[in-house]
């Protein structure tokens, strides 16, 4: 059993909850994910290792509670154990000393970027970091992101935080201010806007990293349920991801594979 240090509600259904998990934390790298089950006889549902704390023995996960498993999970309060955390899981995120980088977030993929552009600033490069919502209570982990980043900058569409808009106009501007200009481009969010960005930084030959978040089953290759398409060729989000170049994706299959399981989206990684 895993012991609930601490659980926090981070936005509307999105909690953060730090786990005791000694052996995740002493191993994991920045991009990797654990499998969690709630309680015997549970779904597996994958979720991103958000930050870790080997010293404490402890992990965080941010989990959206959009289905019933995933309520299950957060419905465990401190004090309280999970099943199962197995991991780490996946490939770490490719690190690398760019030099300027953009990470960028959209919605609750926020909280998937965040160890990417902590590691990502930890090894030297200068971390200029935008994410967007719907409205301010949607913007998670700005003031978590300002400790290392460069610069914050927020956009929410109905302009109730930072500039109105998608987080693409702050990227866009950034791509076109030479002194600004990122050598390399990282984002996680909805599929439409990880499409968004691949497509700005295609024709300004900006290398660009996106997490794909398919649905998951087993974790371990096995199911073919993460199926992507990649440079034309079949790829497991689990095991050869789930970060892959933007470039390459096949975007409009992965949209069409996450609409198809829609009735069952509580499987997707982060919850
Ligand atoms: P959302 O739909 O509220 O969008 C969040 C922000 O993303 C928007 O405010 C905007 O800035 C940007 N965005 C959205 N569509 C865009 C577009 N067409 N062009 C440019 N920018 C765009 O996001 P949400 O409701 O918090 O997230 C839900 C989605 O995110 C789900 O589909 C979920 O599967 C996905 N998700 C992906 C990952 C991942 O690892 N890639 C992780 C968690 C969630
Ligand atoms: Fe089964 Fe990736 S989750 S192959």
């Amino acid at each position: 059993m895993f012991e609930v240090i601490r659980n926090e509600t981070l936005a509307p259904r999105l909690h953060r909850m730090v786990i005791r998990a000694p052996r995740v934390a002493a191993a994991r790298q920045a991009g990797q994910f654990v499998i969690v089950r709630a309680a015997v006889g549970e779904e597996r549902i994958p979720l991103t290792i958000g930050d870790a704390d080997p010293k404490a023995g402890t992990i965080s996960l941010f989990i959206q509670a959009i289905g019933a498993s995933t309520r299950r999970i957060v419905a465990v309060p401190a004090g309280g154990a999970l099943q199962d955390v197995a991991g780490p899981l996946g490939m770490a995120t490719e690190m690398e000393r760019w030099g300027r980088v953009a990470c960028v977030g959209g919605g609750v993929g926020t909280a998937v970027l965040y160890p990417m552009a902590k590691a990502l600033a930890q090894i030297g490069n200068e971390v200029t970091t935008i994410i967007g919502g719907r409205s301010a209570p949607y913007i998670i982990l700005a003031d978590e992101l300002a400790v290392f980043s460069a610069a914050v900058k927020i956009t929410t569409e109905d302009g109730s935080c930072g500039r109105q808009g998608f987080v693409t106009a702050e990227l866009a501007e950034l791509i076109a201010d030479p002194a600004r200009r990122p050598e390399a481009v990282f984002a996680v969010g909805p599929v439409p806007m990880m499409r968004a960005v691949a497509e700005l930084t295609r024709p300004a030959g900006i290398k660009t990293i996106v997490s794909l978040n398919p649905i998951m089953i087993d974790g371990t290759g096995m199911c073919g349920g993460c199926r992507v398409e990649v440079d034309g060729e079949s790829r497991f989000a689990c095991v050869d991801g789930p970060e892959f170049d933007g470039h390459l994706v096949n975007f409009a299959t992965l949209a069409d594979r996450l609409t198809m399981y829609q009735d069952h989206a509580a499987g997707c990684r982060l919850g």
